[in-house]
Order: C-alpha cells, then structure tokens, then sequence
C-alpha cells in the first residue's frame, strides 16, 4: 500500500486515478492549452491531521522522519541518510547585504551533496516499491547523479540519457554508482530515448522527457515538501517572509509550497512565506508579468555559469507556487555568480555551487529594491555543494605557486596574511 490515491492537476483541479500512466504530458486536460504538472493525493493514513503534530519529529535520521506525510511507508524507504540539512546562520553576509535574519539552508549536505536526494530517494522507494526494476532520466547533473546513488541502493538499474559537456563531478558521481551513461549529442534525442524506453520496457522515468516541460514525476516531487516541514523545525514554529530558491523546471519550489500548504491547512503554522525564484533567463518573470499560463522559452541572451538551472523556460508548476505565495521571480542571468560564490566561502565558509548562489543575487537584488526589508527572515535555500561544478568555479581563480624553500614561502605568505 503506497499511500497514493491518485493524482490532481496543479493547474484545473482535474482528479486522475492512481493507476495513471505518467508520460511528462502532465494534466491530460490541460497539455493542449497550457501544460501543468499533477501532483499527488494521499491516503488518510498518509496525509496527517491535526493530531499527528506532536509526533512530528519522530527519531528518524533522515527525511522519511515526515514518512506519515510521503507517499511510502519509513520502512520501505530507500535511505542513505537524506536531508535534516542544517540551517546556517549567514551573520557576515547578511550584515553586507543588510540581510541581517538571514539563514541558508545547506543542501549541499544531503548524500549526493545536491536537494535532488529529497526527490530521489522518495521517488525510488515508491518506484521500487510498485515492483519497477529500471530508473532512468535524462540528467547528467545533480540529478542524475543523486538518482543513480538512491537506484545502487535499492539494487535497481539505472539509466541516464546525458549530453556532451556534462559535468565531470557529477559525471564521475552516475558512473561509480553503476548507472549506465548513455551520451547523445542532441537533447531531443535524450528525451526521445527515454520516452522509447519508458513504452518498450515500462522503465520509470523521474525526469521531464517532453516539451514543453511540465516538471519531474510527481511522486520524487512529494520529497521536496520535506524543505517546509524541516524549516519550520528548525524556526521552532516560526514562518520566514522569504524562502528564495535557485529554480529550474521548479520541482523543488512546487515541493516547498505543498509542504507549507499542507502545515498551513492543518494549523500547524499561521501563515505562509513568500516564495522567490532565483531564475537565470527570465520565463517565469515574464509569465508572471504577463498573466499567461504558458510559459514562454526565453531567447538565451548569453551563456551562464548557472548550468544546473540553465533552462530557457520554466514550468506551470513553478509559476502556480509563485502566484499563489505572491512570489516573485528574479532573472540572474550570469551576474556576478563566481563572486558571489567567492563571497559566500569568504564570509561564511560555505561553498556552494554556481547555480545555488543565484538565490543570494536575488535576496541582494530585492533588498537593494527595498522589497525585502532589513526586519525580514530570509531563508536563501542552497541548492548543491560548491564541488559539483569545480571546473566552473576555478576557471578564473589565478594559480597557486609552489615554494622552492620555506624562505620563500614565508615571503610569499607574509604579503597576503597577518601571520600573528
Ligand atoms: C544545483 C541545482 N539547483 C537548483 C536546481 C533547480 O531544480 P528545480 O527547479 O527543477 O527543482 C537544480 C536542477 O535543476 C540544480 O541542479
Ligand atoms: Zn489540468
């Protein structure tokens, strides 16, 4: 008994039964006119009433602490230890950007070192659990990576459609966990390959494999929903105004509101945050602008160093969450990133991937524009660990010379550094 009593449309309401097949179209009502993801519905016994508050944090070392919220029970769970990512405080950054209750929630932490692992892990317990024996996406990053980790664990094959140019690390990452890589030089034939695999051999696919994107498979989507219940843990409670996300096909974003909605309806928080888009080519602030519910792909005016979220257009699903927090959306474009990257670890100690800064370029865009406030709480959520694209973050960093003596060494040093 997976939990799962069927599917909802995000975007028209529309019920599905649990036995749908899901095929990246999304709502079947909606593809024609504007694509929307569908979400989960969960049984009773899944979905928690009021009474279930104060068994919330159960003892459980990992994410599946809320199982009586997923859709798979703690014991079916494949787990290596996913989320409960700590919740850092940001005191130095947040005095320069007059941020001061500014705090990052640190995903880089999560097994794979990227949020993807709250997706993965849920998705393949209830994939394992519904007897499915081959995962596949067409990711080659973060991923691809944490779906390959969560596949060795529960003994499942695991296929992933990459493309040139995929990232060494998390290259590295697919290939160790056994996962066969298979290269194309064109998305389309990514996804082409997937959608072929998905009817020959029933393989259960997590990622988006049709355009216009609709978002990820609903069930890994479930994992996100685990960030809001984490937050307002750790908050003792309390609700950030701002909860700021580097955003995608906004998987992650969609995941995050269910989770406050679902606290929020059973009156386990007062209100809600507002939610914000870190986004690199601007589809979501247009379609937020523009009041449509087709997003529009976005001309790419330039490369961005951002590559985990490097997509030209978003999702319904995301724009939903955005509309429904009275969110916002901030295109990023390729700002600054390897600075502010470069700040962050200067300041905090904390390295994160390229694409994880966009969300304090767009905290530091909205504070200078006065919609943040100085008196606001402000959780910036840090996607991935700073190791996931390295190659990307050294490219300018200039190189280290090696001493030929400690002579030398003490009067190099001893003009970079107060040695005492
Ligand atoms: C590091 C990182 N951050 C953010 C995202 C955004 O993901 P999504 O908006 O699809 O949840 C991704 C993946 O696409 C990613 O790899
Ligand atoms: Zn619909």
């Amino acid at each position: 008994m997976t939990g799962i009593v069927g599917y909802a449309c995000i975007r028209c309401g529309a019920r599905y039964p649990a036995d749908l097949v899901i095929d990246s179209r999304g709502c079947p009502a909606c593809h024609a006119e504007a694509p929307s993801n569908l979400r989960l519905v969960l049984t009773r016994e899944s979905a928690v009433t009021g009474t279930r508050r104060s068994e919330e944090a159960t003892a459980v070392p990992s994410l599946w602490r809320y199982a009586h919220r997923l859709p798979c029970p703690e014991g079916m769970a494949v787990s290596i230890g996913e989320g409960l990512t700590p919740l850092v405080p940001a005191p130095s950054l947040g005095a320069r950007l007059n941020v001061p209750l500014l705090l990052i929630k640190d995903e880089g932490r999560n097994p794979t070192w990227s949020h993807k692992d709250r997706f993965s892990s849920v998705a393949v317990s209830v994939a394992r659990q519904q007897g499915v024996r081959v995962v596949a996406t067409a990711s080659s990053g973060n991923a691809g990576a944490s779906l390959a980790a969560y596949a060795a664990r529960a003994g499942l094959t695991c296929i992933t459609a990459t493309f040139a140019g995929a990232a060494g690390p998390m290259l590295a990452q697919i290939q160790k966990a056994g996962a066969v890589v298979v290269p194309f030089e064109s998305k389309l034939d990514r996804w082409t390959f997937i959608e072929e695999g998905v009817q020959r051999y029933g393989w259960f696919a997590t990622s988006p494999y049709r355009a216009p994107v609709v978002g990820s498979h609903p069930v890994g989507i479930e994992g996100y929903k685990t960030l809001a219940y984490e937050l307002v843990e750790q908050m003792h409670g309390a609700v950030p105004d701002w909860c700021v996300l580097p955003v995608c096909y906004g998987d992650a974003l969609a995941g995050l509101w269910q989770g406050f909605k679902e606290l929020h309806a059973e009156q386990c928080i007062e209100r809600l945050p507002r939610l914000v888009a870190a986004e690199v080519h601007g589809s979501l602030s247009a379609a937020l602008a523009g009041g449509q519910d087709r997003l529009p792909d976005i001309q790419a005016s330039s490369s961005t160093a951002a590559v985990s979220i490097g997509a030209t257009r978003s999702s319904f699903q995301a724009l939903s969450a955005l509309r429904q927090s009275n969110g916002l959306a901030v295109p990023v474009g390729d700002y600054n990133l390897v600075a502010y990257q470069e700040q962050l670890a200067l300041e905090e100690g904390l390295f994160v991937e390229i694409a994880s800064v966009t969300a304090i370029v767009a905290i530091d865009f909205l504070r200078k524009k006065n919609v943040i406030s100085s008196a606001d709480h402000v959780v910036a959520i840090s996607t991935a660990s700073g190791l996931k694209d390295i190659d990307l973050s050294m490219t300018d960093s200039p190189p280290i010379p090696i001493h030929s003596s400690t002579k030398n060494a003490w009067s190099f040093i001893s003009n970079e550094v107060e040695l005492a």
